[in-house]
């Protein structure tokens, strides 16, 4: 049973707890997203992300977070930088891209979403490389299906991103489990094969994030024990979303509209309450 692996399954309250903090994320990246330009630093992208969540009542979940204790609300990872990048003085320029990845807690509950944005105009393979890596997410959360297994998950992001070309697809780093804690199990492989692993039932919540490069799928960890490059240099996109399944579809916690638009968009079914 799936008990047995240490997954939580979320009770209908604790879910709306998971929607709220969500939406503090959701809110979040939309207010970044905006306020992305040439010029404007890390850290200030991170100071108005606290402010947006503290505000909103809620609480980031990155700042202290594991060992050494992360310093920060978002992580901003910068082109060639994957995930875990810390926010700093660093300053972005016109044709750079920028991982944002943030999260929250209401009431004891989690959201974990993150975004890639480009700085102005960027070019064109690293357009698409952001275009392939958020359609493989999208992927990912439309086979989050009552009665399905985790390995369709997995698969469904891996064969998205092998049919759009040769992209890496990083395997050291996976989505995961989220509940009362950010990190739970099951872990979620961005490659794997349909049909094995836990089922997907009522109360799970899963983190979903592909993260996919130009180039190589391996990387390394930089002497701030955080920041995750790719080792040949190549620029790396990241999306992620937190979602439930539900009878009709599902639900995306971490998305404004609860997922329709984008999986709509896609012909899959939405299970966001109306
Ligand atoms: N949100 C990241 C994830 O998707 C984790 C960030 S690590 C932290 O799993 F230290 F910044 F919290
Ligand atoms: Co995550």
């Amino acid at each position: 049973m799936w008990r047995e692996r240490g997954i939580e399954i979320k009770t209908p309250a604790q879910l709306q707890f998971m929607r709220r903090a969500g939406v503090v994320v959701g809110e979040t990246l939309e207010l970044l997203r905006e306020a992305v330009r040439p010029g404007i630093t890390t850290g200030e992208l991170d100071a108005l992300a606290e402010e947006h969540i503290r505000r909103s009542g809620a609480i980031p979940s990155f700042k202290g977070y594991s060992h050494p204790p992360y310093p920060a609300t978002i992580c901003a990872s910068v082109n060639d930088q994957v995930v875990h990048g810390v926010p700093g003085d660093r300053v972005l320029q016109a044709g750079d891209i920028v991982s944002i990845d943030c999260g929250a807690i209401v009431e004891g509950f989690h959201g974990d979403a993150a975004t890639t944005v480009p700085v102005g105009p960027v070019a064109d393979d690293v357009a698409t490389l952001l275009r392939v890596a958020e359609d493989a997410l999208w992927a990912g959360l439309g086979a989050v299906r009552m009665g399905g297994r985790l390995g369709d998950v997995s698969h469904a992001v891996e064969r998205a991103v092998r049919a759009a070309g040769e992209y890496g697809i990083v395997p050291d780093y996976t989505g995961h489990g989220i509940g009362s804690a950010m990190h739970q199990p099951p872990d979620v492989p961005n490659l794997g094969r349909p049909g094995r692993g836990p089922r997907l039932v009522a109360g799970l919540a899963l983190a979903i994030e592909p993260m996919v490069t130009l180039g190589t799928d391996e990387t390394d960890v930089l002497d701030d024990e955080w920041t995750v490059v790719s080792v040949d240099g190549s620029w790396a996109a990241h999306f992620e979303h937190t979602v439930t399944p539900t009878p009709d579809g599902p639900w995306v916690l971490t998305a404004l509209d609860g997922g329709r638009a984008g999986l709509g968009a896609r012909g899959l079914a939405c299970g966001a309450p109306s």
